[in-house]
């Protein structure tokens, strides 16, 4: 049988991330009729996705590749030749902040996604559609069909946004069951067509009334504002956090209060350490970028509110600990529980844990950091940092051992069920422990003698 008659679509998707790996594994599982290849420049990274040594770490993930790997999920590195076979392209490339020229803090960089939109021209021979997975600033799709329907080959090519929603950690069930699946395309009858070939795919396991549909730059403009609307949230809790720790009130049970309002609702508005991860910041800065080259001054300015507080958040309990140690923490060893931006995944991409780390070490602390996933990571995050102050240990316990302090820094559900007094006994003392996520039981920790700040909460201490 040969492979035309195998598979009924061709899909393909250019980056094999954290968006292109997980999306198009699930596609594969839900969709056994489809073809699905996944290609990406990086070869060490395609051969990490040919192995079970997976390049990003998901929960789920890995049960998932090993049933469709070779079934009807390829990874691979010929780029042109993917191309050239596939009918529909997902893109997910990364667009990381510029860090140069014009727009440079702000501006997403492109270059990733032109290169690959010159590439599919390239490798075309006929029409295809493409479908920007990638978060991207709105009108980017413009520029993509002006790049691809420039050529002169007589080909056409439909671009639709079709932006992730998924969250690290939990990207399988997200991808499963997500809330919505948007698709953008342009208002004509082969746009109508190139998005009802797409609504046909996710149909396959999503509801119908959970696929919704817009013009091309509602989606992209509808991904960037969900993340800004998502991190805003976690500032204003952070922001009220900071209050309730000068004036004795709860920020769990404000956070509580304010979630039984059915119009604001309960999820995201634990108040932490600060939001990272690849997206949050990166899409409130091209947001803030777009306002401003549209002229929106004030529109710019509130959503930089929300990058301040989050900043304001990481540097404030840099203070707290060193405050609370008696206004130096210099040879005192720092234990930092978590470095990954969030629990259930080892990327550290804009971590509150790299700010933290970095300010405790120029106040000349010794630094260990622990964490279950994600040390490779950290340890190129502080590359230069002095080697003789800077420790890595997996082991909580052997992190804490001697330590004059605990920070924890991620959310780890292994975090939550430690031998406490083990660690205490183990501690300098007076022992100190700041709960940069609120997750542990303060009360108990105060009770085994630890001096406990939480974010948001008073401090209980025995000094
Ligand atoms: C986010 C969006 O949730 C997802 O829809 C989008 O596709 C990509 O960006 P992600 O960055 O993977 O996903 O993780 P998310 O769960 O949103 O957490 C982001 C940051 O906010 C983490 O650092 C997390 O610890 C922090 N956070 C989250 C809080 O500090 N408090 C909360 O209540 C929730
Ligand atoms: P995200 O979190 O958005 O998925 P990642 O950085 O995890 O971002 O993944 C993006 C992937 O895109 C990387 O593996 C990178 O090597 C790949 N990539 C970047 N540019 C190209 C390109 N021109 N062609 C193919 N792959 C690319």
């Amino acid at each position: 049988m040969s492979d035309k008659s195998r598979f009924e679509r061709r899909l393909l998707c250019i980056g094999a991330g954290h968006v292109g790996g997980p999306t198009m594994a699930m596609i594969a599982a839900k969709c056994p009729r489809y073809e699905v290849t996944v290609v990406d420049v990086n070869a060490e990274r395609i051969g990490a996705w040919q192995s079970d040594a997976l390049p990003i770490y998901e929960p789920g993930l890995l049960q998932i590749v090993k049933q469709v790997r070779g079934r009807n999920l390829f990874f691979s590195t010929d780029i042109a030749g993917a191309i050239d076979k596939a009918e529909i392209i997902f893109v997910s490339v990364n667009t990381p902040t510029k860090t140069f020229g014009e727009g440079a803090g702000k501006a997403p960089d492109l270059q990733y996604w032109e290169k690959t939109a010159r590439t599919i021209l390239e490798a075309s021979r006929g029409g295809k559609i493409v479908v920007e997975k990638s978060t991207l600033p709105v009108r980017t799709a413009h520029a993509m069909d002006r790049i691809l329907n420039s050529n002169r080959k007589g080909i056409h090519f439909e671009v639709l946004s079709n932006p992730e929603f998924l969250a690290e950690g939990t990207a399988i069930r997200d991808l499963e069951f997500p809330d919505r699946v948007l698709i953008g395309s342009h208002q004509t009858p082969e746009g109508g067509a190139a998005r009802d070939a797409l609504v046909e795919i996710y149909a396959n396991w999503v509801p119908r009334e959970r696929i919704i549909t817009s013009n091309v730059w509602s989606a992209e403009l509808s991904k960037l504002a969900s993340n800004a609307f998502l991190a805003q949230r976690i500032s204003s809790i952070n922001s009220i956090s900071a209050l309730c720790e000068r004036t004795a009130a709860d920020v769990g049970e404000v956070s509580h209060a304010i979630g039984l309002d059915g119009r604001i609702g309960n999820r995201f508005l634990n108040a932490s350490v600060g939001f990272g991860g690849s997206c949050f910041r990166k899409d409130i800065l091209s947001l803030i970028y777009i306002s401003e080259t549209c002229g929106l001054q004030e529109v710019a300015g509130y959503w930089q509110g929300v990058l301040a507080i989050n900043e304001y958040q990481k540097r404030r309990f840099v203070q707290t600990i060193v405050n609370a140690m008696f206004d130096t923490v210099t040879d005192k060893r720092i234990a930092l529980l978590g470095f990954a931006f969030k629990k259930d995944t080892a990327d550290t991409r804009d971590s509150p844990a790299i700010l933290i780390a970095r300010k405790l070490l120029d106040e000349r602390a010794v630094v260990v950091v622990s964490d279950p996933k994600a040390l490779a990571n950290a340890r190129l995050d502080l590359a230069g940092a002095p080697a003789d102050r800077l420790l890595f240990e997996e082991n909580p316990y052997h992190a804490a051992r001697g330590a004059h302090a605990l920070a924890i820094l991620t959310e780890w559900d292994d975090y939550r069920s430690l031998d406490f007094q083990a660690i205490f006994d183990s501690m300098a003392k007076p022992a100190f422990i700041f709960d940069g996520r609120n997750i542990l039981d303060h009360e108990a920790l105060h009770g085994i003698g630890f001096n406990v700040f939480p974010i948001g909460k008073p401090a209980l201490t025995h000094l």
